[in-house]
């Protein structure tokens, strides 16, 4: 969660944890590239051979004279999370088994090494007793011994990149209204732009542990720098030319190129809401039931109606929007929203946060507060709430809570997030879908690909096994191609005796809403041929996978509000980060067992439990998440999917296991590795000498970051 949900009395980091733990409580620390060498001494002759090749590296930077000796090894200055006291470890080793895995580093190779997908070996996961190894290191001696060759352009051109359908083609215009084109200005002269992308990836690049971007459908034969992705909304030229004044200090080899083809659009001026309203007017039938066309006459074939989708921003008043956000904003609105025709609108969903003010009183009092809160180019697209409104809108008494561990009141944001999206979608009936979004997500590829492809590949889902994978890390490295996985699944929960979930769950219970008609099952469990469900839109997308809480000692799973306190606590679900899609039905399920059946849980758990509850359909989209360190695949397996005992799962104790990656809610890597990809110094590495010096800025495939507390570092 964001910021602005400090966990009352503790660190803002206790979200989503089990926090109440402290002792257990690790920070992610930089892996430093130089702390396996001891290790290497007594391993085999490849690895001394890399550890010479690597000093050689060193060498030929010195010679350059661009070497910044390194002054400490941790990410600590700039994790923004100053109330969490790190013992020094340092005279006792490491605390946890992942420490001792050797870093990667494939993801720093850049532009200079890009190569086609099809000649590409990933850094990892790196086992010498496999050919692959091999492979990888005939390939690593050589990009290492040409890396000092200042100013050299990317070998390969940067592209086009557009995920979109070919909304030209007669196959869409067969069975599809066609989509009018979107502009920035009112006078329709600059056309959305396009992004870029480098078609390959930098050699030895590290490949994604969870996760597999090939089954959700991302473009896996691209990769994405900062220019090709953000030169479009403003990045790498100047205020007086309407940029927004970042990347001039940057290793830029080659990107006159991304600027020839892009320009520089004058953004000075530019009315965000205005524009994605113009542009879903001007497509509207696209959204609706029709059988005429334009003219009026009848059509043989109805055409279909598109899904209209809200993309929710979870910002709050006294948010800083600093050059970086708004360019990610910029992102949002034009690949989402513009591009596309008008199947999306972002809007803003400001938190109030001072109940004092009267929002729902006096426009005069909204107008202001709501301008001196948003930059001036989002205004149009901006709604206010707060936590008094909730009050009004869902009035007191939720008696009947079982524990409230964070002894916050049930209307603020900390228990009750989802409250305000609640009543926003009831504002909204418009919109099929609503993605609840955070801040501080930031994206490296493509919006509408990364959006657009997950909710496809849920749709496509069955219903079988669903709930069990979707509890489950997605290791394609050990479960095999997605068949398998979901085979695999199947077998193991047979064996452990699970009984799988198959429509709306019973448990005892006095007061629960009906469920909708149609989740009830078509045929048996046994019976069915992973058929019911293909082809229905997913009521719950997320990026963590979705738990049994009884089954871990995650600190708020007993917040829940609202049920027969003398029966048992109703079984629930969890997926830690609240970011991810909700369907209208899930979102009415919700408001309605809300208000009229007084029920409500901690914000994670809040979305599954009513899915298992009404038998919707949820799913954990396996999108890549990346490690800092080279973990055995087997034993990721088990840490992650077989915790020994309920207490050791990462979504409890464990935790301390996602500290190295680049998405949770604790992870360290995934500000640093967002902050190298942006081209700023970490941990006294990267920047613009070091790439400039080395194989140039970095390259990355879409792949979704989070935390990212800041992105100021330095670039020098
Ligand atoms: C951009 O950086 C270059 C040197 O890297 C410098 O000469 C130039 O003045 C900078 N541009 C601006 C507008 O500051
Ligand atoms: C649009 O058509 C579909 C299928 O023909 C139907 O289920 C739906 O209710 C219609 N919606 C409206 C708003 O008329
Ligand atoms: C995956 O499934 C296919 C088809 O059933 C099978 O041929 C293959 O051996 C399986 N691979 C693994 C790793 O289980
Ligand atoms: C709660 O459950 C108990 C046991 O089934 C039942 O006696 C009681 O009436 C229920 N309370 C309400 C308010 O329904
Ligand atoms: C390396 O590969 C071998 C053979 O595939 C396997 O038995 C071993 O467990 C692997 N080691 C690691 C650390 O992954």
């Amino acid at each position: 969660m964001a910021k602005y949900e400090r966990l009352p009395g503790g660190g803002e980091n206790g979200r989503g944890s089990s926090s109440a733990f402290a002792s257990l409580k690790g920070k992610w620390r930089s892996p430093s590239p130089g702390s396996d060498r001891l290790r290497f001494l007594r391993l085999s002759p490849l690895r001394l051979l890399i550890i010479i090749a690597t000093i050689l590296f060193g060498v030929a930077l010195l010679a350059g004279g661009k070497y910044k000796p390194r002054v400490g090894s941790t990410y600590a200055g700039s994790m923004d999370d100053d109330d969490i006291v790190e013992p020094d470890r340092s005279d006792r080793g490491p605390q946890f088994t992942w420490q001792n895995f050797n870093r990667l580093n494939g993801y720093y190779n850049g532009v200079r090494k890009l190569i086609p997908v099809s000649e590409w070996v990933p850094e990892n996961p790196l086992n010498e007793t496999q050919e692959i190894a091999k492979d990888l290191f005939g390939k690593a001696k050589r990009s290492l011994i040409n890396l000092n060759t200042p100013n050299t352009d990317p070998p390969m051109e940067p592209v086009v990149f557009s995920p979109y359908p070919d909304y030209e083609s007669y196959e869409y215009l067969s069975q599809h209204r066609p989509v009018e084109k979107c502009y920035l200005d009112a006078n329709d002269k600059i056309a959305a732009p396009d992004i870029y992308a480098y078609p390959g990836i930098p050699e030895g690049m590290t490949t994604n542990t969870f996760g597999s971007p090939a089954e959700i459908g991302f473009d896996t034969n691209v990769c994405f720098d900062r220019f090709g992705r953000f030169v479009p909304y403003g990045y790498g030229y100047y205020p007086v030319e309407g940029g927004l004044g970042l990347g001039n200090r940057s290793e830029k080899g080659g990107v006159d190129k991304i600027f020839d083809k892009s320009g520089k659009i004058d953004y000075r001026g530019i009315n965000w809401g205005d524009a994605q309203k113009k542009c879903f007017e001007k497509n509207k039938l696209r959204f609706e039931n029709s059988t005429t066309d334009d003219q009026g006459k009848a059509m043989d074939t109805p055409k279909k109606k598109v899904s209209r989708t809200a993309y929710v921003l979870r910002t709050w008043t006294g948010n800083k929007y600093d050059e970086h956000q708004i360019m990610t904003i910029r992102a949002m609105i034009n690949e989402l929203s513009l591009k596309s025709g008008g199947e999306y609108d972002i809007h803003f969903l400001v938190h109030v946060k001072d109940d004092s003010i009267p929002i729902w009183a006096s426009d005069e009092v909204y107008r202001e507060t709501l301008e001196a809160n948003v930059p001036e180019e989002f205004w149009g697209m901006a709604t206010l709430w707060s936590e008094k409104l909730m009050e009004l809108y869902y009035p007191d008494p939720f008696p009947d809570n079982v524990v409230n561990m964070a002894g916050a009141p049930i209307h603020g944001v900390y228990r009750s997030a989802h409250f305000a999206l609640q009543w926003f979608a009831q504002q909204h009936q418009e919109y099929d879908f609503f993605w609840n979004w955070e801040m501080d997500v930031r994206l490296s590829g493509h919006y509408y690909e990364f959006h657009n492809k997950i909710s496809d590949w849920a749709r496509e889902q069955p219903r079988k096994g669903l709930w069990e994978r979707s509890s489950r890390f997605y290791i394609p490295e050990v479960h095999g191609a997605w068949a398998n996985f979901t085979e695999t699944v199947e077998r193991e929960s047979k064996q452990a005796g699970i009984t799988p979930i198959w429509g709306p769950v019973e448990f005892p219970a006095t007061d629960m809403l009906d469920s909708p008609p149609e989740v009830h099952p078509p045929r048996r469990y046994q019976d069915d041929d992973y058929e019911w469900g293909v082809g229905e839109d997913a009521d719950l997308i997320v990026f963590d996978p979705i738990f049994d809480p009884e089954r871990s000692n995650w600190v708020f799973r007993l917040d829940v509000t609202g049920y027969n306190l003398s029966l048992p606590v109703p079984p629930r679900r969890c997926a830690i980060i609240t970011i991810g899609r909700l369907s209208k039905r899930l979102l009415n399920l919700m408001h309605e067992e809300t208000w009229a059946m007084r029920h409500t849980m901690f914000p994670e758990m809040w979305p599954p439990s009513v899915a298992l509850h009404h038998g919707l359909k949820a799913v954990y989209a396996p999108h890549p998440v990346f490690f800092d360190r080279d973990w055995p695949l087997e034993y990721a397996d088990q840490i992650f999917n077989h915790p020994e005992t309920d207490f050791d799962s990462v979504f409890g104790w464990g935790e301390h296991n996602f500290l190295g990656t680049s998405f949770y809610y604790n992870s360290g890597f995934s500000g640093a590795l967002w902050r190298r990809f942006l081209g700023q110094r970490e941990n006294n590495e990267g920047g613009m000498y070091e790439e400039g010096s080395g194989t140039g800025r970095m390259c990355l495939r879409n792949t979704l970051f989070h935390p990212i507390k800041h992105e100021h570092g330095s670039t020098d």
